[in-house]
């Protein structure tokens, strides 16, 4: 699978798993092998700041992050998607991005390319992609762009054209991006 799309709210077919699938279908089209996997319903705890890591260059924590983290790093591209939750991202995708500390040190996601996608109801959805954003420039992605949604209920945001559209663009620049690295 060379683009991995990651949902990180706990609404398995809510707003953000629909604008990260529309950034992935855009790349199918291409002919590019996707995946898409939803945080709902994982186990995935917080970093306990153990530093174990920074022997073993990969959690130690038993939960669903290694799956998902395994999947991360076989991947060419990742585009990494989380609800707005007072201002920034929700709880399940801090966790998932905090415990890629465990990559870094080794810069084992680095070169690899990035794309930020949050959903707002109204507000806060800018801070919540600076977030995804300050992830993937420390872990050295090469940034393919970011795109926030507006959505309240599950599905609304099908009707965000804006969005949709602008996430249809990112999956075309994903895909020659991956274009351009096969020569
Ligand atoms: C605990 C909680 C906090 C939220 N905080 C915000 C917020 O700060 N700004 C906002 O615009 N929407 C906020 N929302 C609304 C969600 O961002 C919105 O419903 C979004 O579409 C959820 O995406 P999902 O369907 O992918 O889970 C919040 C929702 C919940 C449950």
């Amino acid at each position: 699978m060379q683009v991995l799309g990651i949902s990180g709210s706990m609404r398995e077919d809510g707003n953000t798993a629909r604008l990260v699938r529309a950034v992935l279908d855009e790349v199918g089209k291409a002919g590019i092998e996707t995946e898409f996997v939803s945080l709902a319903g994982m186990q995935i705890g917080p970093c306990t700041g153990c530093e174990i890591c920074q022997k073993e260059h990969f959690c130690h924590i038993q939960d669903d992050w290694d799956g998902v983290a395994e999947k991360m790093l076989e991947a060419q591209v990742v585009v990494l998607g989380a609800p707005t939750y007072y201002f920034d991202v929700n709880g399940q995708t801090k966790n998932f991005i905090d415990r890629t500390y465990s990559l870094y040190h080794r810069r084992r996601l680095a070169g690899h390319g990035g794309v930020a996608v949050a959903v707002q109801a109204n507000t806060g959805g800018e801070r919540a992609v600076q977030t995804i954003e300050g992830f993937l420039s420390t872990h050295e992605f090469v940034s393919l762009g970011s795109v926030v949604g507006n959505g309240f209920r599950a599905g609304d945001i099908d009707g965000d054209s804006a969005a949709m559209e602008s996430a249809r663009s990112i999956g075309r620049r994903c895909a020659a991006f991956l274009g351009e690295r096969r020569g």
